[in-house]
């Protein structure tokens, strides 16, 4: 959801801010713009629609070259996604603009206050009204009467502003009188600094300026920050100083290009082995002993655990529910799973000896930020999985397992889904390994399996052409489903949602068994369904499955299967098969899902779909 940019320093900030924009596209936007403060006035364009539209019209604004300014990608919220409503927002004399991530709740009160006092408002969005009261601050606190330490009045009258607003909110300003500095606030909802040699940079996430530098700083909640070219000072919103992180970026430039792929889809995909590989790196001992890092429960703590809460969103959720099967096999502690947006809601029982895991690979969505604020209310502990450094969800967490797929740029999740099941096994095998329900044996045998996974994902990836094939072939589809039993289950639910959220066509995930509980009746002549065939190992399972695919083949399905090398009892049944390395039950989710995904991104290309970002869809969603 919406991208943020800001800068002070040496270079064209129109280059700057208008490059730090392109890097967050990926984040989901349908309009955008830019301000830059010049000879006492904001110079500033917007337009509906993507960047390439906002580009077509700055010639025309024959915007200046300055050394600051600030823009945005806007994801609406308030106000339907046209120019009026693009920000960045100015008040009437065009002395301030504003950028917003987020929702300012109380914002129509503000408005009616504004209106009444003689402000016209131009657009529709809850953002306009802070650049009038910051206008309205502006005029009453002179720059001589501001803080010695920032040497200018706009942080003072962001602060003052800031106090009155209700909701989730990042803004970005900058003020046309005080070129010289932006000035960020931050409640609820990401922003970054980032630090350079004679410049600053404020973002959205660290992609916004990760060309320029890989020293960050996190901000807390309820601070303001000001960035000059050669300094950032922080407070909270009183103006007292305030605490903040610093931190190295892991990635450089190059990991947030494309590097030859059409898309970062395709890219995140084949990179796949190594997210799996850098996420199990360094977590155990030459012994099998498990060690992690970042995990600030202590043993005691762990071992007084009784119940376990996934909670996650979307394909997160699904990784949740991996999670489930493994943890309560491994541990013997009961585990429930549940969407961040329902936790909540449902009076859930807590208590300190709950420890409640959420898994986000952005760190950043609402719901799930939401459901660990109730959590811990609740007294329970909370243990984050996440893949941004620095972002809200681990911050405000007990404890944290970086997963380390690296940055995910394409909406649909693909490598960040896959680190998330390798760290909820990580959970799992620590849980068992500090509680003592597994020997280190066989935790090191478990291990060895997940090392030998890199390699098995790597051969689906070189045999993917069979499944481009099936994607052209089954082009033209209404509808298709997949089928999974136990740890399948998920990777069904996952298939489904990659084909859903990339190809815009129908497409249902099922426990195989629930099939004929209803399901059964969607199956017509030649409807395409996908069916993830359970290892050898758990016999019953796969019997089971061997007639769910006789039941659905009599009906006319046209069945897809995969199962895995040397398992030819579903052959007979099956209209296309889909191998699939040798793993371990359990492990099967990472490999099961990487034809999957290839299928729907194949399919969502050849329908002339931009795959990186599907209509509607955002890849943080910072609003509930
Ligand atoms: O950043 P998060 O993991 O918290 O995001 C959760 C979901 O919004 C996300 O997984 C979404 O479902 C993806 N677009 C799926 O590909």
């Amino acid at each position: 959801m919406c991208g943020i940019v800001g800068y002070v320093g040496h270079r064209s900030a129109l280059d700057v801010v208008m490059g730090g924009l392109r890097r967050l596209e990926y984040r989901g936007y349908d309009s955008a713009g830019v301000a830059l403060p010049h000879e006492g006035r904001i110079a500033s364009a917007k337009k509906a629609g993507k960047l390439v539209n906002l580009d077509g019209i700055l010639a025309e604004h024959s915007l200046p070259t300055v050394g600051s300014g600030i823009g945005h990608t806007r994801w609406a919220t308030h106000g339907a996604p046209n120019d009026r409503n693009a920000h960045p927002h100015l008040d009437a004399g065009s002395r301030v603009a504003v950028v917003h991530n987020g929702i300012i709740e109380n914002f129509a009160t503000l408005r009616d206050e504004l209106e009444s006092s003689g402000h016209e408002m131009l657009s529709e969005t809850d953002t306009e009204v802070v650049a009038h009261l910051l206008r309205d601050e502006l005029d009453r606190t002179p720059v001589a009467s501001s803080d010695e330490a920032e040497g200018t009045a706009l942080p003072d009258a962001v602060r003052a502003v800031c106090r009155r607003l209700e909701g989730a909110f990042t803004l970005v300003i900058t003020d046309a009188e005080q070129p010289d500095v932006v000035v960020g606030a931050r409640r609820n909802s990401p922003l970054v600094v980032g630090r350079g040699d004679g410049e600053n940079f404020l973002g959205s996430d660290v992609a916004a300026f990760i060309e320029y530098t890989r020293d960050a700083i996190e901000l807390g909640q309820d601070q303001v920050v000001a960035i000059t070219s050669d300094d950032v000072v922080v407070t909270d919103f009183d103006g007292r100083p305030a605490e903040t992180t610093e931190y190295h970026v892991d990635w450089d430039v190059s990991a947030a290009e494309k590097g030859g792929f059409d898309w970062f889809m395709l890219k995140e995909i084949a990179e796949q082995p190594q997210a799996v590989a850098d996420t199990l790196l360094g977590r155990h001992s030459a012994a099998g002993l498990l060690q992690l890092d970042e995990m600030r429960l202590s043993d005691d703590e762990l071992r007084n655990v009784d119940k376990i809460i996934v909670i996650a969103c979307g394909t997160s959720f699904y990784a949740a529910m991996v999670a489930k099967y493994a943890i309560e096999h491994w541990t013997r502690v009961p585990c429930e799973v549940e969407l961040a947006s329902e936790f909540r809601y449902r009076d859930p029982i807590l208590d300190r000896s709950t420890l409640v895991v959420t898994i986000s690979q952005s760190g950043e969505t609402m719901d799930t930020l939401q459901a660990i604020r109730y959590a811990r209310q609740q007294r329970a502990r909370v243990l984050s999985i996440c893949n941004t450094n620095g972002s809200t969800i681990p911050r405000e967490s007990d404890a944290v397992i970086y997963t380390h797929a690296g940055p995910e740029i394409a909406v649909a999740s693909t490598k960040g889904f896959l680190a998330q099941v390798v760290a909820c096994y990580l959970l799992g095998l620590y849980l068992a390994q500090v509680k003592g329900t597994k020997y280190g044996d066989e935790i090191g045998a478990i291990i060895a399996e997940l090392e030998r996974i890199p390699a098995g994902i790597q051969r689906l990836l070189d045999d993917a052409d069979q499944v481009r094939t099936l994607a052209a072939e089954l082009v033209d589809s209404r509808s298709i489903l997949f089928l999974g039993r136990h740890v399948g289950f998920p990777v069904a639910l996952e298939g489904a949602l990659k084909l859903k959220e990339l190809a815009y066509i129908h497409a249902e995930g099922f426990a195989a068994g629930e099939l004929k509980h209803g399901p059964i009746a969607l199956i017509e002549e030649g409807v395409p369904v996908f069916v993830v065939v359970p290892p050898r190992a758990r016999d019953q399972l796969q019997e089971k499955i061997v007639s769910n695919i006789q039941e659905i083949r009599a009906r006319g399905a046209r069945t897809i299967v995969l199962v895995e090398d040397g398992d030819d009892d579903v052959v007979p049944y099956a209209d296309h098969v889909i191998r699939l390395p040798e793993v371990p039950t359990l492990l099967q989710p990472l490999v099961a899902t990487v034809p999957l995904q290839i299928f729907a991104c194949e399919l969502a290309g050849l329908l002339g779909h931009d795959v990186d970002q599907p209509r509607n869809l955002a890849k943080s969603v910072t609003v509930e």
